[in-house]
């Protein structure tokens, strides 16, 4: 299989920043097509999408992301990486994936023509029922919401799940990935997003510009922050009905 990007073209446009800052850093531009070794495959993008993670990552806010992308300005000005298209060329050594192969998932600099993926990466197969613009909204939302409702929650049946943030690009997705597991669902969003969390599944749905969903002496198994990547156990609440659980909602609940 060709190990080269396609010959008749050797720059492609990509969006790009070399400082961190507003929209206005970010720069359509004529860049290099990614060159790949014999591990590693072309991907032509059909479709990328943007989370949190991307404005944060043009920000340079907050400052802790520097560590990462660079302290003064972005050591790669590459941006985005939720990403779905096509194989365009793999290495030797590929056998995973052969050109023509639709696949989906999160690299680097997915705002552009093309980006390179290796065997190890993370891009899979796309379900041919997805469309190249629905597969490129699932990676880092759908993921985050499966690794801390599956993986840190380690949600059962049964369960009573709150989703604070229901209707976001996480929450969506935490919605249904916890009606899935067989959870009783509370939603928590805004007016207009009511009736979306009630037919993406959610049991009950609260309306935050209108009440309060801590009061009510409502018990929950485990909560979903909106304000931040549940990545400790301290933002999360386990025993059903316990007194630490209501508390821990109303201390929560004032700091969101
Ligand atoms: N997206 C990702 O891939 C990703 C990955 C890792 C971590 N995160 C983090 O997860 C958090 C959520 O990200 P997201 O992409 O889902 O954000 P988002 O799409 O902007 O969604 C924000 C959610 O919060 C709700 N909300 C706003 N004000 C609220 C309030 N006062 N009380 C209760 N809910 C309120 C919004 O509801 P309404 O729209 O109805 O007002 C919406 O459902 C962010 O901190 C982000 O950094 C996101």
């Amino acid at each position: 299989m060709a190990a080269s990007a396609p010959a008749h073209q050797t720059t492609m446009k990509a969006i790009v920043r070399e400082r961190y800052g507003p929209p206005d850093v970010l720069e359509l531009r004529d860049v290099e097509i990614p060159t790949i070794d014999d591990d590693s495959i072309l991907v032509r993008v059909r479709a990328a999408a943007v989370n949190a993670y991307d404005w944060h990552m043009m920000r340079g806010r907050p400052s802790l992301v520097r560590v990462v992308a660079g302290l003064r300005k972005p050591k790669s000005s590459a941006m985005g990486v939720d990403v779905a298209g096509q194989v365009e060329a793999v290495g030797k050594n590929v056998t995973q994936f052969r050109p023509g192969d639709e696949v989906f998932g999160s690299r680097s600099g997915s705002l552009a023509e093309y980006v390179r993926g290796t065997s190890q990466s993370f891009l899979v197969p796309k379900p041919a029922r997805l469309t190249f613009e629905q597969a490129a909204a699932v990676p880092m939302a759908g993921t985050t919401a499966l690794q801390g409702l599956r993986d840190k929650g380690q949600i059962r049946p049964g369960q009573k799940v709150l989703i604070n943030g229901a209707s976001g690009g996480v929450g969506t997705f935490a919605v249904q990935i916890a009606k899935a597991f067989g959870a009783h669902v509370t939603a928590v969003c805004s007016t207009r997003n009511v009736e979306q969390a009630r037919s993406l599944g959610a049991d009950e749905v609260f309306d935050y510009t209108k009440e309060d969903f801590t009061r009510g002496g409502r018990t929950l198994d485990m909560g979903w922050r909106r304000s931040s990547l549940v990545s400790s156990r301290r933002r999360w609440c386990h025993g059903s009905g316990s007194r630490k659980c209501r508390s821990f909602w109303r201390r929560t609940a004032k700091r969101i």
